[in-house]
């Protein structure tokens, strides 16, 4: 079949996940013993039992006309609870469900928020390491990523984003939880990055709108520590779903919140919901919408991952592995012992642990544990661990 090109090209791209996949394919076919797969940010956990009585009470109650198609943005009845509960976790008064576009997860709310921000060749800044998707949503809306390297400690290297603005930057993409590397950006990060961008306006008359990608964000260790972009930068656009948090993802339920005070709202709301409809979304799924109001303060296993990272990380650390302890998520980014992300990874695969070469985020020498497996997993990977860290540092 006569693919295009870009599509070609973007599959070569992608190449290292999927040889993870495959890896992971082939192992199980060709024997029948387990495999001990921490590659994937797939949570372990079912939702809660909530989320299975709010469909189970809609579904018995009289529901005609929930079914149909609704203005792009979503039921009112959703958009008004999410921006009731943004109301209560960001201490602002009266905030509208205008503000807030119901979306088919989270990256489905990244990718309409691209479509909708960039012209061709506009410039996104992106931090490596970075989540894999965003060079091919961002190139997918005919816009230019511009990778710009985090410190050693996974914060803003503010200086080196200086460097990377130009009149054509037209939005920074973030992710604070981040994956891979569990870690989020403190205080100092996120304030000077937004006198950087008001700098940038100063000067360039542009605005450079930032884009907090956050759908770990309620999976913070300490609830306390997360430093919300929002509170800090007036033109900033929240991208979110429920699917690490209620354990959802294959439900295509999140939001995007742009906040009151970005600069052409009033253009960017209409803008979403156009853009929903060609790139053929439509809408978010209707049953989740209905949902989702009972849905959004409920707590999440965000505990349970913690014992599940001390268990585990601790282990590598005594092994001898360095890593920058995470804040949150379900995310582990340690350094491959020996620098070879690539030996590394292929080592550990002789023992049947699968995990993702760093290589594959733009950041070679690392490797990322998605730790949200049962705890089984974690006790049998352990030993292999172990026995590669002796292996490449001996
Ligand atoms: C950083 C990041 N952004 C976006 C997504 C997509 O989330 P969703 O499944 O809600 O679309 C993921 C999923 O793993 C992610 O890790």
């Amino acid at each position: 079949m006569a693919i295009a090109n870009r599509i070609k090209q973007n599959l070569t791209g992608a190449s290292l996940i999927r040889l993870v996949a495959d890896e992971g394919l082939q192992m199980r076919q060709q024997s029948d013993k387990p495999v001990w797969d921490l590659s994937i940010g797939n949570p372990v956990y079912e939702p809660p039992q909530e989320f299975r009585n709010a469909i189970i009470d809609f579904l018995r109650q009289d529901s005609s006309g929930y079914h149909r198609y609704m203005p792009n943005n979503g039921h009112l009845s959703a958009r008004a609870a999410v921006a009731q509960q943004l109301e209560k976790e960001l201490g602002w008064d009266s905030i509208s469900p205008d503000c807030v576009m119901m979306t088919v997860g989270c990256a489905g709310g990244i990718s309409l928020t691209l479509k909708v921000l960039l012209d061709p060749g506009d410039e996104v800044i992106i931090l490596s390491p970075y989540f894999v998707e965003y060079k091919f949503y961002i190139e997918g809306h005919q816009g230019v990523p511009v990778v710009v390297p985090s410190t050693p400690e996974f914060q803003l290297d503010i200086a080196a984003i200086e460097q990377a603005l130009t009149t054509q930057t037209k939005a920074i993409l973030i992710n604070t939880p981040n994956n891979p590397t569990g870690v989020a950006y403190n205080k100092e990060s996120i304030t000077q990055l937004s006198d950087l961008l008001r700098a940038h306006k100063d000067k360039t008359g542009k605005v450079v709108y930032l884009l907090n990608d956050s759908p770990y964000y309620k999976l913070m260790y300490d609830e306390s520590s997360y430093v919300d972009p929002l509170k800090h930068y007036e033109h900033t656009i929240l991208m979110t779903s429920f699917s690490k948090s209620l354990s959802i993802p294959g439900e295509r339920i999140g939001f995007v919140f742009a906040s009151p005070t970005c600069e052409d709202l009033e253009s960017f709301v209409p803008a979403m919901a156009f853009a929903s409809r060609v790139v053929g979304f439509v809408n978010a799924p209707a049953l989740m919408q209905h949902v989702i109001p009972k849905l959004v303060s409920l707590p999440t296993h965000v505990n349970e991952y913690k014992a599940k990272l001390e268990r585990l990380g601790g282990a590598l650390k005594e092994a001898g592995y360095e890593m920058v302890w995470p804040d949150g998520t379900f995310y582990l980014f340690p350094k491959a012992p020996g620098g070879d992300d690539m030996a590394f990874f292929h080592a550990l695969k002789e023992h049947r642990v699968l995990v993702v070469p760093g290589s594959g985020f733009g950041w070679p020498g690392h490797f990322r544990i998605s730790y949200c497996v049962d705890d089984s997993v974690i006790e049998h990977a352990i030993p292999a661990f172990e026995a590669v860290a002796k292996q490449f540092l001996s």
